[in-house]
C-alpha cells in the first residue's frame, strides 16, 4: 500500500516495465487500510478490548468507534491530539466541532484556573451566566431570551416542550438524516435505511435504536430534506396535530445535507401561516459565523437549540428565542430544571470561547473551509474522480467517494444511492493512518488554531489517499500512456 502511494506520484515518465507494473497495482482497499490502523493504533486497540470489561463497548459514546476501535488520547495542545499509541494527529474531529479554539486555548484554560478557587458548584446562579446568555443574544438575531441545560439532547426536549405548550398540539415534524439528540421523542430517523425508511414522499419515522416506544414514532411526522412540493404538502395537511417542526439548516451526524435557501424560506412561511414553532437546531452551525448560519440564511425561527462551541468544551446545552415562547419558563405554563443546568464552570468556558470568536475569526474558520472545498473539488473533477467535499461550506465539512463522478448529496437518501460507504471508511482510516482526525463517518471540523500550512497539508493528503483509492484512474492513466507507448 506505502509503495502504491509513492508509486502513484513519483512515475511520471515511465517505461513499458512500470506501464505493465500499474496495471498490476491494487487500489487503496478498505482491508488495507484498517490493517494499517490496527497496526498503528495498537495500544488504543488493546485498552478498548481492556476497558470493555468495565464499560459497554469501552467506551461511553458509541460514535468514538473508528472503525475497529476508538483511538485513545493523552493530550491535546492548540491543533493537535496525541494519542496512546504515540501518534501526534491534526485534530479535525475535535470533540464532534466543540473545539473551535483548538486544545488548551491559554483564554479559556485561564478563565477556568481563575474560576475553579472560588468553588465549582452551587444550588446558586452567579453572574457568569447572564453574561453568556447576553453574548448568544447580542449574536444571534432571532434569540431574545436563553436556558441552559447540559447538552443539547436536553435543549433540543426543552424546544419541543415549549412548543408542545404553546401550540397545545403534539406532533413533531422533523427531516429524514436530521439529529436532535438522543432522547426518546427525537432519535427517529436519524439513520433510517433503504430497507425501513419506506417511500421518500412519505418517509416511516424509523427509531434509531430499541426501547423506543411506537407511541414516540407516532408522534414524529418525517419530511425529505430539499422536497419542496412535497414538505409543504406534509405540513399543510399535519398542521392541526403539529406543534413544531425541527431541523438543522445543515446535518452532521444524520449525513451532511445543506438545506436549500428557498426550501428554508418556504419552512419559515409555511410554518409561521400554520401556526407551527420552527426550530432551527444550531448545535453544529453555530460556528459557520458570527450571527449562526441562520444569520448566513437570513432566516429567523422560533426557537434556536444551541451546544457545542458555547461551551467551550464543557458540557452546555441552550435554548433561545422570542421573549413570547421562552417566557412560558418563567410564567409556569412550562417547568424545566436539571442539577447541573447552566453549571458555573460551563458558563466560564463558554463565554471565554465566544469572546475570542470574533467575526475575523470566523471569517478565518471560513476562509480555510472554502479553501479545502474548492482546491479538492477542483482537483476532483480535473481527474474524473467521484471523491467529494461537500456542506454548506464553513468550517464543519464533509467528504465522500460517491459512486461516480459529478453525484451530489441532497437528501439523506442520497448517501444511500450514491456514496461509497467503503471507500469514504477507506479515506477516513487513511487520514488516522497519515496523521489526521476526522470524524469517521466523512466529516472535519476546523480549528482556530490551524495554520495554512495544515491546511495545504490536508489537500495535499486527501489527494494522496483518493489517487491510491482510485483505481479507475490509475487503469485510465495506465490505458493512456500504453496507447501512447
Ligand atoms: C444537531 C445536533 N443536535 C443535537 C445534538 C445532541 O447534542 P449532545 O450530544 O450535546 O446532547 C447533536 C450532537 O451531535 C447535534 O449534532
Amino acid at each position: 500500500m506505502r509503495a502504491n502511494r509513492g508509486w502513484n506520484d513519483k512515475q511520471a515518465a515511465l517505461g513499458l516495465h512500470s506501464i505493465e507494473k500499474r496495471f498490476t497495482v491494487a487500489a487503496l482497499s478498505l482491508q488495507q487500510a484498517q490493517q494499517t490502523f490496527i497496526e498503528r493504533f495498537s495500544v488504543s486497540g488493546r485498552m478498548t478490548e481492556e476497558s470493555r470489561r468495565s464499560v459497554p463497548g469501552g467506551y461511553s459514546r458509541n460514535s468514538f468507534n473508528f472503525g475497529p476501535h476508538a483511538v485513545f488520547v493523552t493530550r491535546g495542545e492548540g491543533a493537535y491530539i496525541e494519542t496512546v499509541d504515540g501518534n501526534r494527529l491534526l485534530d479535525l474531529n475535535n470533540n464532534y466541532t466543540v473545539n473551535v479554539l483548538g486544545h488548551h486555548h491559554p483564554a479559556l484554560t485561564s478563565a477556568l484556573m481563575d474560576a475553579i478557587p472560588n468553588g465549582i458548584s452551587f444550588g446558586n446562579p452567579g453572574a457568569q451566566e447572564g453574561a453568556l446568555a447576553r453574548m448568544l443574544i447580542e449574536r444571534i438575531p432571532s434569540v431574545e431570551k436563553v436556558q441552559f441545560s447540559c447538552s443539547a439532547t436536553e435543549s433540543c426536549m426543552t424546544a419541543i416542550r415549549l412548543a408542545r405548550a404553546t401550540t397545545g398540539r403534539t406532533r413533531i415534524a422533523k427531516f429524514e438524516g436530521g439529529y436532535h439528540g438522543f432522547s426518546d421523542m427525537l432519535q427517529i430517523s436519524a439513520h433510517p435505511t433503504p430497507e425501513n425508511g419506506g417511500d421518500a414522499a412519505a418517509p416511516v419515522a424509523v427509531p434509531d435504536s430499541g426501547g423506543i416506544p411506537s407511541a414516540n414514532t407516532d408522534n414524529v411526522l418525517v419530511l425529505t430534506q430539499n422536497d419542496l412540493a412535497g414538505t409543504e404538502s406534509l405540513l399543510r395537511a399535519h398542521s392541526q396535530e403539529l406543534a413544531c417542526l425541527i431541523l438543522e439548516l445543515q446535518s452532521g451526524a444524520g449525513g451532511m445535507v445543506a438545506l436549500d435557501q428557498e426550501f428554508v424560506q418556504m419552512l419559515r412561511n409555511v410554518t409561521r401561516e400554520l401556526g407551527i414553532v420552527l426550530i432551527f437546531d444550531e448545535t453544529i452551525s453555530l460556528r459557520a459565523g458570527y450571527h449562526g448560519l441562520q444569520g448566513r440564511y437570513g432566516i429567523t425561527p422560533d426557537l434556536t437549540v444551541m451546544g457545542k462551541i458555547i461551551g467551550g468544551g464543557l458540557p452546555l446545552g441552550a435554548v433561545g428565542g422570542s421573549a413570547e415562547i421562552m417566557n412560558a419558563l418563567e410564567d409556569g405554563r412550562v417547568s424545566i430544571s436539571g442539577t447541573h443546568h447552566g453549571h458555573k464552570l460551563s458558563v466560564v468556558a463558554g463565554a471565554a470561547c465566544l469572546t475570542e470568536l470574533t467575526e475575523e475569526a470566523f471569517t478565518t474558520l471560513n476562509g480555510h473551509a472554502q479553501r479545502i472545498t474548492t482546491e479538492l473539488n477542483a482537483w476532483s473533477q480535473e481527474r474524473n474522480s467521484p471523491f467529494r467535499i461537500h456542506g454548506w461550506g464553513f468550517s464543519h465539512l464533509g467528504y465522500a467517494y460517491m459512486t461516480s463522478p459529478g453525484e451530489v448529496v441532497r437528501t439523506h437518501r442520497d448517501y444511500w444511492r450514491h456514496v461509497d460507504g467503503d471507500k469514504t471508511q477507506t479515506i477516513s482510516l487513511e487520514l488516522a493512518n497519515r496523521g489526521y482526525f476526522p470524524v469517521h463517518r466523512g466529516e472535519m471540523s476546523l480549528s482556530l488554531a490551524m495554520t495554512d500550512q495544515d491546511i495545504s497539508g490536508l489537500i495535499e493528503t486527501l489527494k494522496s489517499i483518493v489517487s491510491d483509492i482510485d483505481s479507475e484512474s490509475v487503469t485510465k492513466e495506465a490505458r493512456s500512456i500504453a496507447h501512447a507507448v
